[in-house]
C-alpha cells in the first residue's frame, strides 16, 4: 500500500473571518418520506415523538446542533399555500412530487408544526416563500401571520386562536425556489423583476426578515451575471443569493461502485469551491458582496434513486455510504475555508432522501455516515477559521482540509480523499505551539461504500484516538479525522 506524506501547517496570525454556525443547516421538504413517514411520525402515534417529530431523530439533531433548517421546499413551496397548513380541518392537495410518487399533501404539517420542529431542535427556520404561484401579498400575508407582535394585526390574532400568541422568530426568508426551473421556468432578468417585486413588499413592512434571492444552479454563471447587472441600482432588499449545486450521478448507484466512479463524485463536489469563487467574483464586480452573501441552499449526492431501506418507496431516497461522508467532509470544508463569502448552507435533505443523516422506518431510526461528519464538525460552528495549507505534491490533491478556533480550542478536520492510498499527515502550527498529544475520532471503513442498516447500525461510526502531535500521522484511504488539541 502506497502511503503519501503531507505536512499541513495551521496559519494562526493570519487575519481570518467566523465560521457561520448555519453552514451547518439543513434542508427538509414536504416530498417523499422526509416528513410524512420520516420526521412527522404525529402527535398520538405510539412511536416516540416530541409534538408529533420522530423522537430519536429531534434529539439527534439536537445533540448536532443543527442550527438552522429551510422549509417547505424546494419544489414544493411552489404550490404551497400556508393557509392550508394553519388552524384545524386541513385540506388534502396535491403535492408538487404527487406526479412522482402518487401521494397527497395531507398538509398535517404546517407552520406551527415545524416551527415547534425548529424550537424542539433548537434550529432558525428559513422559510421559503412560493412566487410562483402566489401573489406578494399572499406572501406578506404570511409574514404578518407569523411575525406581528401579539395582539396587534388579525392575522396575529388568528396566529393567538391556532396556539402561538407570541411572534414566530423567522430570520430568513427565500424569495422563491429554483425560479429558473419548477419555479416557473423564468429568465434570470425576468426573475430580476419578480425578485424586486416581491423584496419590496416584504422588506417593507418586515425589513427585519433576510431576503435570500433565488440564484444560479450548478454552473450557470450567466444567471448570476444577469440578476447581479438587472438588481445592483434598484433592489438592496437583499441578505443572501442562494446557489443550488448537487454532485449529480443519476446515472450512478448509491452503493454500487468502484474506485473511479468514488474519484467521480469527489471530483464533482471538490468542484464547489470554483462555483463559490466564480459566484464570488461576479457578485464582487458588481459591489453587491454585503447584499448577496452566499446562501448554497441545496447540495449532497444524487444518485439513481431505490437503494435506501424504503427499496424505492420513498422518493428520492438513496442510501449513505462512507463516499457521501466524504463529501460531506469536503465540502464543509470548502464552506469554512470561505466563510467570508458562505453564509449559510442546507444539505439535502434531512431523512429518507437524497444525501441524508437519518433513514427511518416506523420507530426504527439509524444515523448515517453523513451525521457523523456533522456531529465531528460541530464545533466549528461560530468558530474563528484558522487558515491552513498544505505542502503535498500530489495530483489532483489528496487532502481536504480546514481549521478553526474557539476559545482557545482548535479542530481541525481532514479527508484523505483517496480510497486507495492511506496517507500521512504531520501538523506544523505557525504562531503557536503544537501540544504533545490530541484527542481525535477517526471515520473510516475498509469498504469504500459501507454504511449504516437499521440492522447494523454502528457499521461506520467515528472511533476515538489520541494522537502523538510530534510524529506523523496516518489517515487511511477514504479516512475523515477530527482532531482537537
Ligand atoms: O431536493 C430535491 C429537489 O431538488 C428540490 O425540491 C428542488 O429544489 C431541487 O431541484
Amino acid at each position: 500500500m502506497q502511503t503519501n506524506n503531507h505536512r499541513i501547517y495551521l496559519l494562526y496570525p493570519q487575519k481570518s473571518g467566523i465560521i457561520a454556525p448555519e453552514i451547518y443547516g439543513h434542508f427538509a421538504e414536504h416530498i417523499g418520506g422526509v416528513f410524512y413517514g420520516g420526521l412527522w411520525v404525529g402527535k398520538n402515534s405510539q412511536i416516540p415523538n416530541i409534538r408529533g417529530f420522530h423522537k430519536e431523530m429531534v434529539e439527534k439533531l439536537r445533540h448536532i446542533h443543527a442550527p438552522v433548517i429551510r422549509w417547505p421546499g424546494g419544489c414544493f413551496a411552489e404550490v404551497y399555500d400556508w393557509r392550508d397548513g394553519i388552524g384545524e380541518n386541513r385540506p388534502v392537495r396535491l403535492n408538487w412530487w404527487s406526479r412522482n410518487d402518487g401521494r397527497l399533501e395531507p398538509n398535517e404539517v404546517g407552520t406551527h408544526e415545524f416551527m415547534d420542529l425548529c424550537e424542539a431542535v433548537g434550529a432558525k427556520a428559513y422559510f421559503a416563500a412560493n412566487l410562483t404561484t402566489m401573489t406578494p401579498m399572499h406572501i406578506r400575508n404570511w409574514m404578518d401571520y407569523c411575525l406581528s407582535p401579539r395582539g396587534s394585526t388579525t392575522l396575529a390574532l388568528e396566529r393567538e386562536k391556532n396556539g402561538h400568541p407570541e411572534p414566530f422568530c423567522i430570520p430568513y426568508w427565500g424569495v422563491g425556489n429554483e425560479n429558473w426551473s419548477g419555479g416557473g421556468n423564468m429568465t434570470p432578468a425576468f426573475y430580476a423583476n419578480e425578485f424586486r417585486r416581491y423584496a419590496t413588499i416584504m422588506a417593507y413592512n418586515f425589513p427585519q426578515a433576510e431576503l435570500i434571492a433565488c440564484g444560479e444552479n450548478g454552473r450557470d454563471f450567466e444567471w448570476t451575471q444577469t440578476f447581479m447587472r438587472e438588481v445592483v441600482n434598484s433592489e438592496r432588499h437583499m441578505n443572501g443569493y442562494s446557489m443550488h449545486n448537487y454532485c449529480t450521478g443519476a446515472d450512478m448507484d448509491a452503493l454500487g461502485f468502484d474506485e473511479a466512479q468514488w474519484d467521480r463524485v469527489i471530483d464533482s463536489a471538490c468542484g464547489m469551491e470554483e462555483v463559490i469563487c466564480r459566484n464570488w467574483n461576479i457578485i464582487s464586480g458588481y459591489g453587491m458582496q454585503k447584499h448577496a452573501a452566499l446562501v448554497v441552499d441545496e447540495w449532497g449526492c444524487w444518485y439513481r434513486e431505490g437503494s435506501g431501506p424504503s427499496e424505492g418507496r420513498n422518493l428520492f431516497e438513496q442510501q449513505s455510504t462512507l463516499r457521501d461522508a466524504m463529501v460531506t467532509a469536503l465540502t464543509l470544508n470548502i464552506f469554512n475555508n470561505h466563510c467570508d463569502k458562505v453564509k449559510m448552507a442546507n444539505v439535502a435533505q434531512v431523512c429518507n432522501n437524497l444525501h441524508c443523516l437519518f433513514h427511518s422506518d416506523g420507530e426504527r431510526c439509524v444515523a448515517t455516515p453523513t451525521y457523523y461528519v456533522y456531529d465531528l464538525y460541530q464545533e466549528h460552528q461560530g468558530a474563528r477559521l484558522v487558515p491552513t495549507m498544505i505542502a503535498e505534491n500530489i495530483e489532483p490533491a489528496q487532502l481536504s482540509v480546514s481549521a478553526s478556533e474557539k476559545d482557545g480550542k482548535t479542530l481541525l478536520t481532514i479527508g484523505n480523499l483517496s480510497c486507495i492510498h492511506d496517507t500521512q499527515v504531520t501538523l506544523e502550527a505557525v504562531g503557536r505551539t503544537l501540544p504533545a498529544a490530541a484527542e481525535a475520532y477517526l471515520l473510516a471503513h475498509e469498504n469504500i461504500s459501507a454504511h449504516n442498516t437499521f440492522e447494523q447500525p454502528e457499521t461506520v461510526v467515528p472511533v476515538k484516538r489520541v494522537l502523538d502531535l510530534q510524529r506523523a500521522i496516518t489517515i487511511p484511504k477514504a479516512g475523515i479525522l477530527a482532531v482537537r488539541f
